[in-house]
């Protein structure tokens, strides 16, 4: 090792993106013959050989400790270990995974990268067989993180940048016929790290597939095809190699194979994603088959009218997420099942567009897409955001001339490759590198190419070279002031000078922050802006999945890891989850929400009919089925189906549905499903649903007061109340229940208690509005309330008891609370009415997290039944996708296990809930509309920093809520609409408690 170096390292130098790549293509496989290339399948391809598979790997803590030449053929790496390939290093125990958002973990000086640079070493052989023999050998990585050399049989070959871009390399003069020898030397960190900084795990290694390529000398260099609606189909071949008199030959097949000239074509959308093959065969000019490329086509047009983005020539709406390539037990080294259980899950839940945050996605993934049927984003690999922790963004690669390269190449590496796909509709320059004068360069790479998508960057904030404009976490009042207001009227919400806000259509590339507990107001963005205003292309929920990473404890229990769990610093904590699922793929409430809020049929009720709205933008609802029925409590009581009127997209029809009014009242529930299997969901799959309640033709007598009579015991500082079956213990001291018992078992552990605390959620803990909700809350010590009595009363009348009580209710330090005035009535069936008064006083802050009664029950009381919403989760701003129904479940089953452990399970809506043990003996509660039920307190969820740290409790927690304050999306954007915030003021609220008997 010398101890000055006057070379510039390759890893330390923008201005090599790579050296000897062969000139980007786009993606596709090359085939011997038609019949193998009509499978579609590269490992039916004789020219296809795939090197993924356990590789021998050495990890060093830094470049020059690297083993010595240690891609010579003679290389003794026997005492390596192996790494699998495709994966990243950090997810198999070499080295761990760090998790930053916006700041970078090493020092800010680019392009100079830590000495401690973990170096990857990697050995593999390969075989050649005779069948390649005078073929030409292409060697390509997909990804490789985060910069690369790469040696065959000892000689180098070259090296690559852009983790998430494809790097190809001509090896023919290397290669020979048997075994070969592969190494690649891999470094965490290079100047392109510089250009990576997304806001994910910092992930290394071979991390996609790498295979080689056999291809005659004369070949498809690269292939552009442009299918645009009119059917005017146009193959661009670039050939390589002598092509005196070679010949392109083209052929277009049907889903059936068979050879067609579609005019006018099967469009291509994200709702009917009708896929043409074309072949292209290559002969030479004696005829013989050179290679054969078969391409998947799609027709269809984007185009930009005024401010209208538009597909077909429609103006669709983008039901969107953000998506990263995550895995919880193999980090950005996504297997393609998983791809297809992602796919699978979204078409499912009504979502039509992804948008690949923030980099090129596997190429497979995008043949999913196109295939399964949705709207891509496809963004460049490409952000810098850790610069705007630097004054002024300085130093940052976007505004540098000597990085202009670097970036054109990763715009040129992305659109060449993913040119060919239906499914994208924009190209985006990347997320969240400031603005600077390498941007135009960058989108005029992609005009060049590939001009038929328009730009996407939402860092453009003045609208200067994107085609849409396009924001992140723009509230709703905003949106309604982008849909339809004037550039001036924009220019002053958004404080900026600039103008073609108005002109140009309007995208949210983020909105609705899905971190733990949320989203909520996700109806109102689509009812009252994205659906209403025509120039709203929609938008696409941050994000997709949380990229916890999964760990087991000694005893096997399973947990999901975050930033700091592996003594990553600095490190940004459990903002990486924040996903609609769980790293695991469970669904969170917030996915369920979203399928509700986005699904393609609206019906509302028009007098004695129904008014059903095709919310799709292409096709009609013949591939849906409608049936009905009538449930009066929880019971189906009649039940049909309706034949649904052919109904065009985006039109509406009345329907009559055929049922009669119960007299009790009830809900008509009408079920859109699937009428035959797709490739994402089986017949039957419920698409999207409508309720209406029914109301009860007769009210029902309120029972009057009941008999028998009771007895008082008054000792003083507590008072029972015993009943035929029953008996009612009262601590005047403290104004609280102290128990009580029916048929001999115990209701109640404690009593029923004023509470206004919940365990924060991440929407008010964390986030750009720096918990700006928990913040007060925490400073008024709403956490730990005193109750202090002011006065109890005892009246005694014919049927009842009633006690009365003031107490005062407040924090600790503050002069401020409720006086509150409980008045408990017992009647002679046991029956327990509690009506609860408050009045504020004092400087309470501008809102609280709840209001409502927490009381705790015995163990066994752990089946739960209810009136209300359900079966799922919700929140009143978060609440549409749950049912008027009758529900059960354990306590168990009502937890949402959020990665960060906050405020779950509530249940709103609520008419009434009982508590049973198995024998069905227990309590139940009517007349507040909230309730959760839980093994854990409210500060023992407050406490936990992952789910592990919970522990069951030997008795449940039950909070009865009168009301929440909303859920919203704070932790990175608006926080609760103002309608859902709980607002201090005199209130008034009742729970009937029953005791239940089997
Ligand atoms: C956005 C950013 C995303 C993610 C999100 C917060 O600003 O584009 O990458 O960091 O915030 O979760
Ligand atoms: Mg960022």
């Amino acid at each position: 090792m010398s101890t000055t170096s006057i070379s510039v390292n390759d890893w330390e130098n923008p201005a090599l993106p790579g050296r000897n790549r062969l000139a980007p293509r786009s993606y596709f496989f090359p085939f011997a013959d038609e019949t193998s290339a009509r499978t579609l399948d590269r490992a039916h391809s004789s020219r296809f050989k795939l090197l993924n598979g356990n590789w021998k790997f050495h990890l060093s803590p830094s470049v020059v400790e690297a083993p010595d030449e240690f891609w010579q053929e003679n290389f003794d790496a026997s005492g390596w270990g192996n790494l699998p390939v495709p994966s990243n290093w950090q997810m198999h125990g070499h080295g761990k995974p760090h998790y930053t958002n916006v700041q970078f973990p090493f020092a800010v000086d680019p392009p100079r990268v830590p000495t401690e640079n973990p170096t990857g070493c990697y050995r593999q052989t390969f075989f050649i067989g005779d069948d390649w023999a005078g073929m030409q050998i292409h060697l390509r990585f997909e990804g490789v993180d985060s910069a690369f050399h790469v040696w065959v049989n000892g000689q180098e070959v070259g090296f690559s940048k852009g983790s998430r871009l494809p790097a190809e390399f001509d090896i023919t003069p290397i290669v020979r016929p048997g075994q070969n020898t592969l190494a690649v030397r891999v470094v965490q960190w290079s100047d392109g790290s510089y250009m990576e900084d997304q806001d994910m795990w910092w992930l290394s290694g071979i991390f996609r597939d790498v295979y080689l390529l056999a291809r005659p000398d004369t070949h498809v260099a690269d292939l552009h095809v442009h299918a645009p609606a009119d059917g005017k189909l146009k193959v661009n071949t670039t050939l390589a190699g002598k092509t005196d008199g070679c010949r392109v030959t083209t052929k277009l097949l049907d889903h059936t194979g068979r050879v067609v000239k579609p005019l006018p074509p099967r469009l291509w959308s994200a709702e009917d994603p009708y896929l043409y093959t074309l072949l292209v065969t290559l002969k030479d000019a004696a005829g013989n088959v050179l290679e054969v490329v078969p391409q998947r086509v799609g027709f269809r047009t984007i185009e930009i009218k005024g401010d209208r983005f538009l597909v077909n020539n429609v103006g669709i709406k983008l039901k969107g997420v953000n998506r990263h390539e995550s895995h919880p037990d193999l980090g950005s080294a996504v297997p393609v099942e998983a791809m297809i259980h992602d796919i699978v899950l979204m078409k499912q839940h009504n979502i039509n567009t992804i948008r690949t945050s923030h980099y090129p996605n596997d190429p497979r993934f995008l043949d999913l897409c196109d295939e399964y049927g949705f709207y891509v984003i496809d963004e460049c690999d490409f952000e810098t955001h850790g610069f705007c922790m630097q004054k002024d963004w300085a130093g940052n690669p976007t505004d540098d001339p000597r990085w202009e390269g670097a970036c054109v190449d990763r715009m040129e590496r992305m659109v060449h490759r993913d040119k060919n796909h239906p499914c994208i509709i924009l190209w985006s320059l990347g997320n969240e590198a400031g603005f600077g004068r390498n941007l135009t360069p960058m989108a005029d790479a992609a005009r060049a190419i590939a001009p038929d998508r328009p730009i996407h960057y939402e860092g453009d904030w003045d609208v200067q070279i994107a085609d849409v404009y396009s924001r992140m976490y723009a509230a709703l009042d905003e949106c309604i002031i982008i849909g339809n207001g004037t550039d001036e009227e924009i220019r002053k919400r958004i404080n900026r000078s600039g103008t073609g806000y108005a002109s140009k259509p309007f995208l949210q590339c983020e909105y609705a922050h899905a971190m733990g507990n949320g989203p909520g107001g996700l109806t109102e963005y689509w009812e009252e802006a994205f659906y209403k205003y025509d120039r709203i292309m929609g938008g696409c929920i941050w994000e997709w999945c949380d990229h916890g990473i999964r760990q087991r404890t000694a005893d096997g229990r399973e947990w999901f890891a975050y930033g700091g769990d592996f003594g990553d610093v600095p490190n940004d904590g459990n903002f990486v989850c924040d996903g609609l699922v769980f790293p695991d793929r469970q669904p969170s409430p917030g996915l369920t929400e979203y399928k509700k809020v986005i699904e393609p049929v609206k019906v509302i009720r028009a007098g004695h009919q129904f008014c059903i709205t095709n919310r799709y933008d292409f096709i009609t609802l013949d591939q849906l089925q409608l049936s009905w029925s009538v449930s009066v409590a929880g019971a189906v009581i009649q039940s049909g189906t309706v034949k649904i009127p052919a109904i065009v997209a985006r039109k509406s029809k009345l329907v009559s549905i055929p049922f009669d009014k119960p007299a009790s009242g009830g809900y008509l529930n009408l079920n859109f499903t699937l009428a035959a299997d797709t490739k994402w969901a089986a017949r039957g799959h419920e698409v999207a649903w409508a309720q209406f309640k029914l109301p009860a033709k007769q009210a029902t007598t309120p029972a009057g007061p009941r008999g028998a009579p009771l007895q008082l015991a008054d000792a003083g500082n507590s008072v029972s109340i015993t009943g035929t079956n029953f008996r009612l213990t009262f601590d005047k001291v403290r104004a609280v229940i102290t128990g009580w018992e029916h048929a001999g078992l115990s209701l109640l552990r404690t009593g029923p208690r004023l509470n206004l605390w919940r365990a924060m959620i991440d929407n008010e803990r964390v986030g750009g509005g720096n918990s700006r909700y928990a913040k007060p809350w925490r400073e008024a010590h709403l956490d730990m309330l005193q109750h202090r009595t002011d006065g109890v009363a005892i009246e005694q009348t014919t049927d009842t008891i009633r006690i009365l009580a003031r107490v005062h209710v407040g924090p600790p330090a503050r002069n401020m609370g409720f006086t509150c005035d409980y008045t408990y009535t017992i009647d002679g069936d046991g029956e327990l009415r509690l009506d609860v008064h408050g009045v504020p006083h004092g400087e309470l802050p501008p809102t609280l997290p709840r209001l409502g009664l927490q009381l705790t029950l015995p163990a066994a009381f752990d089946q739960v039944r209810w009136s209300g919403r359900g079966p799922g989760e919700s929140y009143r701003d978060s609440k549409q996708a749950q049912r008027f129904g009758v529900w059960q479940a354990t306590v168990d089953e009502l937890y949402t296990p959020y990665i960060f452990p906050q405020e779950n399970g509530n249940r709103t809506d609520v008419d009434w809930v009982t508590l049973t043990d198995l024998r069905g003996q227990g309590v139940s509660c009517a007349e507040l509309p909230n309730f959760s039920a839980h093994w854990f307190t409210t500060m023992d969820l407050e406490n936990a920093r992952h789910t592990i740290d919970l522990v069951k409790r030997d008795f449940i927690t039950l909070s009865l809520d009168h009301q929440h304050n909303g859920i919203g999306s704070a932790s990175c954007g608006p926080g609760p609409w103002e309608q859902y915030l709980l607002k201090p003021a005199e209130f008034q609220f009742s729970v009937h408690f029953r005791p239940v008997a089997s």
